[in-house]
Order: structure tokens, then C-alpha cells, then sequence
């Protein structure tokens, strides 16, 4: 196959493909502007890929390791994370490399068996700190335990002060021909970096503070991440959002989510929204949750400080939609939020107890006043949600 190459140094290419076929990241978050999975590759003294990239690209991806070797043999492959994402050609390397060494950390090994069946002697455990002499290069090894996996790590060549941070500093969307932050508009992009943090990374910001600190230590001139732009010209700016994204830092503004059959609720949230304008806030949005994907729920609720959740009752519950958002917002652990609950039912309830088994089961700061209406809202439903609108103003 005719292929390109590109370089990010002298002896470093990149090898990423783009997946435009996969629907849903995990089989669960939407990829409209697709995903791209990043390897690289050494090719000074010893020759040393790092990761590989997953199985539906794989002969693009052989295609581009072959090209650059040309007749040399691969010496190690650094598995930083055992993600199908990225160990989907492992078995494909050892193949067309049969000598290769496999470098990674214990649970690497273990992962390797559980995940591709595969047994080896050609394995280099590494630990912490741990160095790996490439002949003109060093790669030094630092453990990042659940950001993403229990197996992350991440390495750190000494002589460049390059960053292979596998997940961690990645983000949705193609690669579409440049390969480098300082050919991109990060600004248009960035709420697709967020979107792949809060739905990949965000349920593990505790470790990612961890790893963000250890990280922060390092003097760092590049990125090359496993998913999205290499990071050459500007790394802080990568390394500021993730901080602020781990750290759960919120901006004022209000994200409403509502679930509505027939309207009532939805006019509700409408209400909502004008009585916290009037009361001084900016920066308010209305969702519908039965429209829009939790993944982008996730992600626009993640840096707001106010969050509503206006839900009507179906079968004696929250509306199964709604019910999605809240089990996921709580498997991903948001917290620093204010909360603010509206719930309608029709005969018996429903929606307002689960809203407020939402706001027990998470770390938020609810608002003392709730609104709980019958049918469509009355006189005295809306006083409640001015009084509402009042408390959540005052407290973000
Ligand atoms: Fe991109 Fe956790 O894999």
C-alpha cells in the first residue's frame, strides 16, 4: 500500500488512523466528526513503537510501520494502555516482527493474556521511573492507574521532553491531514475535548488529579497523545483544560435538563430559565433529554456551576431518559454543582422521588426549595419557581 509518512522529528513519526465507521466510542458515546487513534514510532538507534492502533485500521496501520522500517527490524513496543483501541494490531506487530519486545507494566502482562489470549517471554516489565534505553534516546516510565485503565502508564523521553500520555490530554474528532495543535483551531474543537474527557476520563478525575500532579512535574515541550492533536506549540493549553476538567471547575451559568411528553414540563424549564435570567444569570441552556445524547449532556453540564433537572413522571419514575442522565452523571461522579429539582407527575408522583434520590446519591449543593407540580403549572407552582430560581441564583 502507498502510504505516507509523518514526521514529528527527525527519528519520531506519527501513525494515526481516522475511524469514520464507528458509530459510538465504547459503543456508547456518538462520534459525528469520527476518532482518531494515535501510535508513533522511534527510529534512531533502536526501533520503538509506541502503541498500536485498533483492528479496523490495521492495514493502514502495518501499511505506515512497514513503509518507515523498510528492511529494519522493530526492537520494542511500548504498550502504555490495553484498550481494543489502541492493542487491536499487537498480535499483528509480534507477526511481522517476531523478534519485537513488548514493554509495559505488570498489569500490561496480565492485560495481555485476559484480552488477546496471548502468553510471551518477550516482555520488558517496567515500574515506576524505570528507564528504557533506546541507544540516543530515553524513555522513562510514570504509572497513571485508571486514567483511563488500572494498566495506564505513560512515558516521558528525556532528551526531547516528549510526553506519550496515552489517553490522558486526548479528545474526540479525525485527524484530517494536520497532525499538530498549531494547525488547528482548538477553540472550535475544545468542546469535543471536553465531551471525551467527561464521558472517558471523567468518572476517574481523582486519579486524573494524581496523574495530572505527578505529570505537572515534568518539564514538557510535546504531547503526543492517543487520540486527537500532537501537542507541540502549546502544550499548557491541553494541560490547563484537563486540570480544570479533573478539578471539576465551574464557570456561573445554568444548564436545565428537562424530560416533557406533552409540553407541560418543558414549559416549566422555559419559565425556569427566564426567572433565573431576571434574576441576573447568563450563560443559561435548555436541553432535552429525550433529544440529546448524555454524552453531550455530560459535557455541557461538566463546567457549569447550576444544574436543573425538570422531569415529568412516567409509569411512577423519572422519564427513562432522565433517569439515564442521572444513573450516568452519577457513575461519572460530577460534583461542585448546584442543584435545583422540578419534578410533574399526572395521579401518584414518581419523578420527584428519584430527582431526589439523584440529589442524596451525589455531591451537590441542592437547593432547599423544590417544585413538584400536578398537571400543567398553576399560580402557586410558578411562586415556588421563582422562589427556586431565587435560591440557585444566589447560590452559583
Ligand atoms: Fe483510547 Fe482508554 O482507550
Amino acid at each position: 500500500m502507498e502510504i505516507r509518512t509523518q514526521k514529528i522529528k527527525e527519528d519520531l513519526y506519527y501513525l494515526g488512523v481516522n475511524d469514520r465507521q464507528t458509530e459510538r466510542f465504547e459503543n456508547m458515546w456518538p462520534l459525528p466528526n469520527g476518532v482518531a487513534y494515535n501510535a508513533y514510532l522511534f527510529t534512531g538507534e533502536k526501533t520503538c513503537l509506541m502503541d498500536t492502533v485498533k483492528g479496523l485500521k490495521e492495514d493502514v496501520f502495518m501499511a505506515q510501520v512497514q513503509n518507515i522500517l523498510g528492511d529494519r527490524q522493530l526492537d520494542y513496543l511500548v504498550i502504555h494502555h490495553m484498550e481494543p483501541d489502541h492493542s487491536g494490531c499487537i498480535r499483528s506487530v509480534m507477526e511481522k516482527y517476531p523478534k519485537v519486545m513488548l514493554v509495559g507494566n505488570k498489569k500490561v502482562r496480565q492485560m495481555l493474556y485476559d484480552f488477546l489470549g496471548m502468553e510471551t517471554e518477550q516482555f520488558i516489565e517496567v515500574n515506576e521511573n524505570d528507564e528504557l534505553d533506546l541507544g540516543d534516546r530515553k524513555l522513562k516510565f510514570f504509572m497513571t492507574p485508571m486514567v483511563h485503565w488500572p494498566e495506564s502508564q505513560v512515558s516521558y523521553e528525556v532528551n526531547e521532553k516528549i510526553l506519550f500520555s496515552q489517553d490522558i490530554f486526548g479528545g474526540y474528532g479525525t485527524a484530517d491531514g494536520t497532525i499538530f495543535d498549531d494547525e488547528i483551531n482548538y477553540a472550535e474543537r475544545r468542546t469535543e475535548y471536553r465531551r471525551y474527557y467527561t464521558n472517558i476520563v471523567g468518572k476517574y478525575s481523582q486519579m486524573a488529579k494524581r496523574a495530572l500532579d505527578k505529570l505537572g512535574k515534568l518539564d514538557i515541550e510535546t504531547i503526543c497523545p492517543v487520540h486527537g492533536y500532537i501537542w507541540r506549540k502549546n502544550p499548557g493549553k491541553i494541560i490547563a483544560d484537563y486540570t480544570k476538567w479533573a478539578n471539576y471547575e465551574v464557570e456561573r451559568g445554568v444548564m436545565i435538563c428537562y424530560a416533557s411528553m406533552y409540553g407541560n414540563t418543558e414549559q416549566m424549564a422555559e419559565e425556569l430559565a427566564v426567572l433565573l435570567a431576571q434574576e441576573g444569570v447568563q450563560n443559561i441552556e435548555i436541553r432535552d433529554v429525550c433529544k440529546t445524547h448524555p454524552s453531550y449532556l455530560i459535557s455541557d453540564v461538566w463546567e457549569k456551576k447550576g444544574l436543573a433537572l425538570v422531569s415529568c413522571s412516567y409509569n411512577n419514575a423519572a422519564l427513562p431518559m432522565m433517569k439515564t442522565l442521572m444513573h450516568l452523571l452519577t457513575i461519572q461522579k460530577l460534583e461542585n454543582h448546584v442543584l435545583g429539582l422540578v419534578g410533574t407527575y399526572g395521579w401518584s408522583g414518581g419523578a420527584m422521588k428519584e430527582l431526589k434520590e439523584f440529589a442524596d446519591a451525589n455531591k451537590f449543593d441542592v437547593c432547599e426549595t423544590k417544585v413538584e407540580t400536578k398537571g400543567c403549572m398553576k399560580a402557586e407552582d410558578y411562586e415556588l419557581l421563582k422562589k427556586l430560581a431565587k435560591e440557585m441564583a444566589e447560590k452559583i
